[in-house]
C-alpha cells in the first residue's frame, strides 16, 4: 500500500525572545503533531537572517543564510505563524523574513497558512489582521477559522517561565488550528 504523503509545515515566530511565548506556542504545537495523522511541523528560526538590503542580492543570488530559509519556505506545504503584536502590528524580524522569501521568485506564493498569537489585551490579534493583509500580496491563502489568540499576562498563568504553554485548555485549541491547517492544506491540493 502507497504511504500517504505527509504535510510538511514550517513554523515561524515573530519573536527572538528566548522565552518566548510565542515560540511556546510553536513548540506546543509541534508537540501536539504527533496526536494529528499525516503532518510533520518543523521551526524554522528566522533570527540569523540579515536586515533586508537588496545591495546584498549579487547576480540575482541571496546570501547563503537567507538562500537556506527561502528553500526551506518553497519545500514546506503551508506555514504556522506565531505573530506576537508590536505597537498594534507584526514584529520586524517577521516582516524581514517575509521580505526575503518575498523577493522573486516570491516562494510564499499559493500557499495555505495559518496564524497564532499570544500578547496583552488581544492577545496578539492586531498583528494577526496585519498579517493577513501582507498575504494578500504574497498569495498565502489563510484559514479563517479557528482563530487562536491568548492573554498571556493574565492570571491564572497559561506559560511557565521558560515560555511553554502550560494551559491544557489553549493546547486544545492549538490542536483545532493545526488541524484546520492541514484539512485545507490537503482541500488546495487536490484543487476541491
Ligand atoms: C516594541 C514592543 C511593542 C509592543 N506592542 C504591543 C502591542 O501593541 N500590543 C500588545 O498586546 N502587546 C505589545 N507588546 C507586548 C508583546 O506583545 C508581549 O511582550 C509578547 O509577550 C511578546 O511576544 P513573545 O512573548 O513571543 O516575545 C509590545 C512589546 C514590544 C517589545
Amino acid at each position: 500500500m502507497a504511504t500517504k504523503p505527509i504535510i510538511k509545515i514550517a513554523a515561524i515566530c515573530g519573536s527572538l525572545r528566548k522565552a518566548s511565548y510565542n515560540a511556546g506556542l510553536l513548540r506546543s504545537a509541534i508537540e501536539l503533531s504527533g496526536s494529528i495523522d499525516g503532518i510533520a511541523i518543523e521551526y524554522i528560526d528566522i533570527s540569523p537572517l540579515p536586515m533586508l538590503n537588496t545591495d546584498l542580492e549579487v547576480n540575482g543570488k541571496y546570501p547563503p543564510v537567507v538562500e537556506a530559509f527561502r528553500q526551506k519556505i518553497l519545500q514546506s506545504d503551508c506555514f504556522l505563524f506565531a505573530s506576537p503584536e508590536y505597537n498594534y502590528s507584526i514584529t520586524a524580524p517577521l516582516k524581514n523574513a517575509i521580505d526575503w522569501a518575498s523577493r522573486p521568485p516570491n516562494v510564499w506564493a499559493t500557499k495555505p497558512a495559518a496564524i497564532v498569537s499570544a500578547g496583552g489585551g488581544f492577545g496578539g490579534g492586531r498583528s494577526q489582521y496585519h498579517l493577513r493583509q501582507i498575504g494578500v500580496f504574497l498569495d498565502l491563502h489563510f484559514i479563517n477559522k479557528p482563530e487562536f489568540v491568548i492573554n498571556a499576562f493574565q492570571p491564572p498563568a497559561k506559560f511557565d517561565s521558560d515560555g511553554n504553554l502550560i494551559d491544557a485548555e489553549a493546547k486544545e485549541r492549538l490542536k483545532a488550528v493545526v488541524q484546520s491547517l492541514k484539512d485545507f492544506t490537503l482541500r488546495l491540493q487536490q484543487g476541491n
